[in-house]
């Protein structure tokens, strides 16, 4: 320890070998953890809602919207039996990396226990796009390296930073795709240097009535420059996992696609925009339904196992959290069988990255 703080103050004078040295431990570290993630069937579990996105699903099912419900949720989901068996890595939000169970074991704590890598969202949310009305940019790349040393000193090894690009007649506009990639590539050159793994989020979302044609087109040339971005900030494509929006048409498009079409749309989309160096792939379900979100990753492996660069895995939030949270609905009473959704959940995702999900293995909870 003391021989790498003396090393970093006097970077400027060390010897080329040692601060290659330095580096690869980092990528190695790095790599370690992109490697655990990615193992597997396991997914990563998204439970990094902001505050007033949890307020925002809490009201949806009638539970009181105070910290304290924000906790015991957390701790519902943390301590459910099993869940090491099919979470790699929980994202989490600042106000969660610091809470703990009723019990006093820090979150972080009782995921690491479980064999749960933590990680953590470190955008601040969006912001309207100056010269761009309609269209947000994700704010938080001020003092994100210090927030980054922080972070890694509470037990976090990979992170997230969503950007969002809405799509209708006129969006979204290149201005708002650059800027928004700008923003993602620094984020996961200073997320690497930090021995951290960026998870890149570049969200397009379904709210619309566009075609599935249009959000190919729009996703891929939206991957177009987040890559090219990332390659001018140095960003190590071995050390990044890509968090893509599925191919699929608008929710109001009166033409929706079957499961077949949507699993092809996607990989076609991927292997024309996605670098093979890069690790992984995980999905964000993106207000899709449990159901179809799980049916479509499945049917992304039935058809293209063994043939594709990168694996496919999941980062769903609401697809593996919601129906547990409409059975706990705040009550202490409900946290078994909420937990036991949870975990239903969660497997049948692992039975789609291996491509072994049917409709009827649904009806354990019905
Ligand atoms: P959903 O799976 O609910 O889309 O959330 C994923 C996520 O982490 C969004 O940033």
């Amino acid at each position: 320890m003391l021989c790498l703080s003396y090393l970093t103050k006097t970077w400027g004078r060390c010897p080329r070998s040692l601060i290659g040295g330095i580096k690869s431990m980092k990528n190695k570290e790095l790599l370690n953890t992109v490697n655990a993630l990615l193992a597997g069937d396991k997914g990563l579990l998204a439970m990094d809602e902001s505050t007033s996105t949890i307020n925002k699903r809490f009201e949806e099912v009638g539970i009181p919207q105070t910290v304290e419900y924000h906790r015991a949720y957390r701790e519902l989901i943390v301590t459910t039996p099993g869940l090491g068996k099919c979470i790699s890595g929980a994202i989490l939000y600042d106000e969660t990396i610091y809470q703990a169970t009723k019990a006093g074991v820090l979150f972080v704590d009782k995921l690491k226990q479980t064999g749960i890598i933590p990680g953590i969202k470190v955008d601040e949310g969006t912001t309207g796009l100056a010269g761009f009305p309609g269209e947000k940019i994700t704010v938080g790349l001020d003092g994100l390296s210090q927030r980054l040393a922080k972070y890694y000193q509470l037990g976090a090894r990979f992170a997230k930073w969503r950007a969002v690009i809405a799509i209708n007649a006129v969006m979204p506009s290149r201005g708002c795709i650059e800027a928004n990639m700008h923003a993602l590539a620094r984020y996961a050159a200073m997320c690497q240097k930090a021995g951290i793994v960026p998870i890149v989020e570049p969200e397009v979302l379904m709210d619309g009535s566009h075609s599935i044609k249009k959000c190919f087109d729009v996703t891929q040339k939206v991957h177009h420059v987040l890559f090219d971005q990332l390659f001018a900030q140095n960003v190590n494509l071995h050390a990044v996992i890509l968090k893509p929006n599925m191919i699929l048409p608008g929710l109001s498009c009166p033409r929706q696609a079957d499961i077949a079409t949507v699993a092809e749309a996607t990989v076609t989309c991927l292997l024309q925009s996605v670098p093979a160096a890069v690790p992984g792939v995980a999905f964000l379900s993106g207000g899709q339904s449990p159901e179809l979100a799980t049916a479509h990753l499945n049917a992304m492996h039935v058809k293209y196992k063994g043939k594709l660069p990168w694996a496919l895995t999941f980062s769903f939030a609401r697809a593996i959290q919601q129906p547990a949270m409409e059975l706990w609905k705040g009550n202490d009473e409900n946290v078994k069988v909420a937990q036991e959704m949870l975990y239903h959940r969660a497997s049948l995702d692992n039975a789609a990255r291996r491509g072994q999900y049917t409709p009827d293995m649904e009806k354990k909870f019905d």
